[in-house]
């Protein structure tokens, strides 16, 4: 790349639709036609690294009160202020559909970019470097971690394997007093590819990620994404189906708000063995004082995103 077409910080500006980003030592700054905004450079790289790592995840992705994008599954929304009344009581927003493939391609670019040497933006903050300054290398090891997909189950045979010491997985500093004993299967004959069972705590332990659900075993649409999770979740989600969440260990905080508006509508404080279905019409960030254990529920199922819209389906799946 040609000198030219870096900034004085070193670093490449990015066109996406009438979007523009560029960042500086602290902020990444973004400007479409009739405004702009920034938000904290670190801040905004966690944001991004789930928004291209879950491929836009399910709904809105919020990186902040401002920018983010919805899902279309194929196509993908990037809008300012759209779920912000700040912004739509005066008709100040801006959204424009764009293709996902390329939109994602492009993210994954400036997020190589911008991400310097020893900032790792998937990482519990004490196991992160600085996001900050002028460009300095770069850390591709940490932004082109492998998600983890599940065909049906972690260790299974042709599946995502399990972790261990040798394989780049140690127990995580919080962790350190989780058993790692593995329990014995006894399979009947033939069946030795099809009977399965590990010690899911001893494998969420090992966890090098924070705030980062992955699949770990799927039947049909049905995946179970666990997760370890310490200090903030770094986007806001906005839902488009229901969730369900399992505090497997330790605490997380919640802050649930109406999904368009952001208007707060419940604080749950989640503790080892809580169970919360999170409504399809909200939007809601989690807080993890300590490391800790989450298991969250997803149903895949295509057809879901517009039932709710169509409130063919409840928001919530139970009522008290
Ligand atoms: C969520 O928005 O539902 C979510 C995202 C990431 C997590 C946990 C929950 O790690
Ligand atoms: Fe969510």
């Amino acid at each position: 790349m040609a000198q030219a077409d870096l900034n004085d910080y070193g670093y490449r500006t990015f066109k996406l639709g009438n979007f523009t980003f560029w960042r500086d030592e602290y902020f990444a700054h973004i400007e479409w036609p009739g405004g702009s905004h920034l938000a904290p450079v670190d801040k905004f790289l966690k944001a991004l690294i789930r928004d291209v790592a879950w491929n836009f995840f399910y709904g809105v992705v919020n990186f902040d009160e401002v920018f983010g994008t919805t899902n279309h599954y194929g196509t993908v929304d990037v809008f300012a202020g759209l779920y912000n009344p700040g912004y739509t009581a005066r008709g100040r927003q801006y959204v424009e559909n764009l293709n996902g493939d390329t939109a994602r391609a492009i993210f994954g670019d400036m997020l190589d970019d911008w991400t310097v040497e020893g900032f790792d933006p998937f990482a519990a903050p004490e196991e992160t470097g600085s996001a900050f300054g002028p460009k300095r290398g770069n850390n591709r090891r940490a932004i082109k971690r492998v998600r983890v997909v599940a065909k049906r189950m972690a260790g299974m045979k042709d599946d995502t394997p399990l972790r261990n010491d040798h394989n780049g997985y140690p127990v995580n500093r919080q962790f350190r007093d989780v058993p790692q004993d593995e329990p014995e299967v006894h399979a009947e004959p033939g069946f030795e590819d099809e009977v399965h069972a590990f010690n899911f705590f001893g494998y969420l332990s090992r966890s090098d990620v924070t705030w980062n659900p992955s699949v770990c075993a799927a039947v049909k649409d049905s995946l179970l994404c666990p997760t370890t999770e310490e200090f903030a979740l770094p986007v806001i989600h906005g839902n488009d189906r229901v969730e369900w969440f399992i505090q497997l260990s330790d605490e997380i905080h919640w802050e649930v708000a109406d999904r368009e508006t952001g208007v707060p509508r419940a604080r749950a404080v989640m503790k080892p063995g809580d169970v919360s279905a999170m409504p399809a019409d909200i939007r809601h960030q989690g807080f993890s004082p300590k490391r800790s254990m989450l298991l969250v529920w997803e149903n895949a199922d295509p057809t879901l995103p517009d039932l709710y819209a169509k409130k063919k389906l409840k928001p919530n799946p139970v009522d008290f």
